[in-house]
């Protein structure tokens, strides 16, 4: 069932609680990339244009002692805020209490407030007490008590039941979504329950067991499912094929053979490989078929492989794309995943949506994520959607 948007509220005179997910890398209070910032905007702007009052909270990065929370303060966060906006912004440096209130009170109409890091709240007196990620019944009401309406774009938090998200919306008589939660929702939830055949996954990364939970759900959904990176060699061996020097999880080759026995031919794997004799960049390297050498390394899938998966892509309507197929960091081995990148810019009949942050890094440094649907700004959460898990931040939205 549809659910509840910001647009179906009445936001006049209102003060707004919006929970975002503005969880960005930051260092030494400087940000490294605000896109989640960004990617809010629209909703934000929206309720301070409808005349509402817009008091956002969030969490930044995970708070476990005292020491943990002057770096993790959401003031440089309230600051590019205000830069992206072009107008003032309220920061509060607490998550609770008098100041706070009145600060809430103060406002006017179309004006903007960010509360402190909602993880403060999970160390007490030097306690690591986990009110806000254990979602304390009483944190969750006493953030309800603070404003009119709830309005939950936290997309990236919704794989987590915390007292900012779940908890305020139990004390809610009606959570909406924002737009991008809304976006979100659409894209990858429509992939997953609602694809336009034929529909390709592109399941890159390290680890099988990373993925286990997301091939197996998209195998039983798709019509192709294409693997790349380290993750692949696990497979090569469970094929019983050589692997030299790659990447393997020797306690997930029977589970990748069930799962090369239950795919048959829906599960493609590379078939020619970069391969190094060392984990470097400037390693020697060179492109082989098939077997891994010994003394060598795969470190990116090869020119066949890119070519024989943009054949499956090209007829692709909807195309969902998470995880890097080889070592993106290091020039040698970055080709796989920018042309894979490359090419669904051009897919422009198809729904093409991406996850993860080297697959998102690579579509934004070809310049193509414009081209594209969707690129998700979930890392775990938009990872359990696509295994069919039920998000409890999204199933704490009203429908409509
Ligand atoms: C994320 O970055 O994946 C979300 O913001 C959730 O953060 P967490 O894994 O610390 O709960």
């Amino acid at each position: 069932m549809a659910k509840l948007t910001v647009s179906d509220l009445d936001l006049k005179g209102k003060k707004v609680l919006m929970r975002v997910d503005f969880n960005v890398p930051i260092k030494d209070g400087v940000i490294g990339n605000d896109n989640r910032i960004v990617a809010a905007l629209p909703t934000i702007k929206y309720v301070i244009e409808h005349g509402g009052k817009a008091i956002l909270l969030s969490h930044l990065g995970r708070v476990k002692k005292e020491d943990d929370k002057p770096g993790l303060s959401m003031r440089p966060v309230a600051e590019r805020l205000s830069n992206l906006l072009n107008k003032p912004v309220t920061f509060v440096p607490t998550t609770e209490g008098k100041q706070l209130e009145d600060a809430i009170n103060g406002l006017s109409d179309g004006d903007v407030l960010v509360m402190e890091n909602t993880r403060y709240e999970d160390v007490k007196d030097g306690e690591y007490v986990k009110r806000e990620s254990g979602n304390d019944p009483e944190l969750g009401k006493y953030w309800a008590s603070l404003g009119d309406v709830f309005v939950n774009d936290a997309f990236g938090t919704a794989h987590r039941s915390h007292a900012s998200n779940v908890g305020i919306a139990s004390n809610m008589a009606q959570t909406a979504a924002g737009f991008l939660m809304e976006k979100e929702i659409k894209f990858i939830g429509g992939a997953v329950d609602n694809p336009e055949h034929p529909f390709v996954a592109i399941l890159g990364g390290a680890k099988v067991s990373d993925k286990i939970g997301v091939i197996d759900n998209l195998l039983s959904k798709a019509d192709k499912v294409l693997i790349g990176g380290g993750m692949t060699y696990t497979f090569y061996a469970a094929k019983g094929m050589k692997i030299g020097n790659s990447l393997v999880e020797k306690d997930k080759i029977d589970l990748a053979k069930e799962i090369l026995d239950k795919a048959g031919d829906k599960l493609v794997l590379p078939s020619d490989s970069v391969v190094a004799t060392e984990f470097k960049n400037d390693a020697d390297h060179k492109t082989v078929d098939g077997d891994i050498p010994d003394g060598y390394m795969a470190l990116d899938i090869g020119p066949k492989s890119i070519k024989e998966f943009e054949d499956v892509l090209k007829s692709a309507k909807t195309v969902v794309w998470n995880g890097p197929m080889g070592v993106f960091e290091m020039p040698n081995y970055a080709e796989g995943t920018l042309e894979v990148g490359k090419f669904l810019g051009t897919l422009s009949d198809a729904k093409t949506i991406v996850g993860g942050g080297d697959s998102t890094a690579a579509v934004q440094q070809l310049g193509v994520a414009d081209k594209l649907s969707h690129i998700s700004t979930g890392g775990g959460a938009s990872l359990e959607y696509l295994e069919g898990k039920t998000l409890p931040g999204i199933a704490a939205i009203s429908d409509k």
